[in-house]
């Protein structure tokens, strides 16, 4: 149970004054010079012993990650860059911290980046998002103001972070789409490896990490790593944003526990199941490139990386899609499949025609204009996509398909059923 005293984000909802001085008053800045004085291996070693894994969706952990940067330089320099590029399906928690508590992020970036050895910082900000933007540039320039960033300034680390306005293609949150657009080329994933700690941004040691990852850093390190083991499971520890979204009473963006019961998670904070939880159909538990779970099956969830990835889904960026007994669930994962065609960049070929492929069968699914045979046609399609591109989106647009053939085979056979009653009833009437 997390007490409200252990959360991180003090300024979620934007109930309180972000500005530096308000940011201060409610904790943080507080001894950032003196973590730093700690020196480099003692905050990666206890970001490490944190458990701490990646916020982002793929809960690579972050320790490790820092600890890929070379220790010494060989004259190239070395970036730290933040994904707020936040464009998943139901995602919508990096949003709040850059409007509402902006200086958690910059904090993180000091401190990260004095770890890894980075003078500067990039923060790759969604193209939609503009509030998100300005409220994130005031907040560095008020840290400019205060001495907090720039050269020879009060922490003894010069320091320098900058702002970068995305254009709007899901894509680039994908890490190396990002870091080509970044250096002002079309957003399109590279290769890996070469993974961006040895060649990333500008060719250079590189390390890309999620908003919520960087902001809760210095927090950890003033608590200690005990402390933020204290919350969840082993392999699954920390607090955690999720967003919940759909057929909830009060969908919203709340900090807790990981490892949360998916059950206390939606009564505790989001006001029940709309219709209650006998009406609940399916849950999307970590952003709509992991595949739903039944909502049986998700009245006894552990919301954390092992628990669901045991219901054969993932936690991803722990953005909660709530389905209830209303949804058309083959017409929602139609809708996904329609977003990745989309955003797919189209570079490697079983990702750019097998998204239209699958869309374009979804499609007749929905209507139920298929042969019953063609949900294996479907699913095998879903299979020549899956881990033969170069990122994971191709992934993202076989899974939901991948778990709504596992779980709502039956309702897919059932249209058709009904669409082949109704053309032969038609039929019929027409012939008579
Ligand atoms: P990934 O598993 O390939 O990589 C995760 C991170 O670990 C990357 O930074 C990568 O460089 C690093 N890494 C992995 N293996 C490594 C190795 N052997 N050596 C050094 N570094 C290594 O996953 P990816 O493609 O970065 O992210 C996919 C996830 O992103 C999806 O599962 C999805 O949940 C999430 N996602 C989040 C979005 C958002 O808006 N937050 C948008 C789209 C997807
Ligand atoms: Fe582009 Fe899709 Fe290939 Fe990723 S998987 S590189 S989005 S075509």
């Amino acid at each position: 149970m997390l007490r409200d005293e252990d959360r991180i984000f003090t300024n979620i909802y934007g109930l309180k004054d972000r500005s530096l001085k308000g940011a201060m008053a409610r904790g943080h800045w507080d001894g950032t010079k003196a973590l730093l004085e700690k020196g480099r291996d003692w905050i990666i070693n206890e970001v490490k012993a944190s458990g701490l894994r990646g916020r982002g969706g793929a809960g690579f952990p972050t320790g490790l990650k820092w600890s890929f940067m070379p220790k010494e330089s060989d004259g190239r320099p070395h970036y730290l860059v933040v994904n707020a590029d936040e464009s998943e399906p139901g995602t919508c928690k990096d949003r709040d911290i850059m409007r509402h508590d902006p200086h958690t992020l910059i904090e993180g970036c000091v401190v990260a980046s004095f770890a890894m050895g980075a003078h500067t910082a990039y923060i790759y900000v969604r193209g939609e998002f503009i509030r998100e933007r300005e409220a994130l540039q005031a907040a560095i320039d008020e840290c400019y103001d205060y001495g907090l960033l720039g050269k020879n300034n009060k922490l003894g680390y010069d320091i320098d972070v900058f702002v970068h306005h995305g254009a709007g293609a899901y894509i680039c949150g994908e890490e190396t789409a990002l870091l080509e657009s970044l250096e002002g080329k079309k957003g399109q994933p590279r290769l890996k490896p070469p993974f961006p700690a040895n060649m990333g941004l500008y060719g250079c040691p590189t390390t890309v990490n999620n908003v919520e990852s960087i902001a809760v850093t210095p927090t950890i390190l003033r608590r200690g790593a005990g402390w933020y083991t204290s919350f969840g499971r082993p392999n699954n520890h920390g607090t955690k944003l999720y967003s919940v979204s759909g057929h909830v009473n009060r969908p919203c963006t709340v900090e807790d526990a990981m490892s949360i019961p998916f059950h206390e998670l939606i009564e505790k904070h989001c006001g029940g199941i709309r219709g209650g939880w006998d009406n609940l159909l399916a849950v999307i538990p970590g952003g709509s490139s992991v595949p739903c779970v039944p909502g049986a099956q998700m009245k006894d969830a552990i919301m954390d990386y092992d628990g669901l990835r045991e219901l054969g889904s993932g936690l991803g960026t722990a953005a909660v899609i709530v389905m209830d007994k209303s949804t058309d669930i083959i017409k929602a994962i139609w809708r996904l499949s329609a977003f990745y065609k989309h955003e797919s960049c189209g570079q490697c070929t079983p990702c750019r025609e097998g998204t239209g492929w699958m869309m374009r069968v979804m499609e007749r699914m929905v209507q139920g204009r298929a042969q019953k045979r063609e949900i294996d046609m479907l699913f095998d399609v879903t299979k020549q996509v899956e881990g033969h591109t170069i990122c994971a989106l191709g992934d993202a647009a076989a899974w939901p398909i991948q778990g709504l053939i596992k779980h709502f085979r039956p309702e897919m056979e059932q249209r058709i059923d009904e669409y082949t009653r109704n053309a032969t009833s038609h039929g019929a009437v027409l012939e008579a």
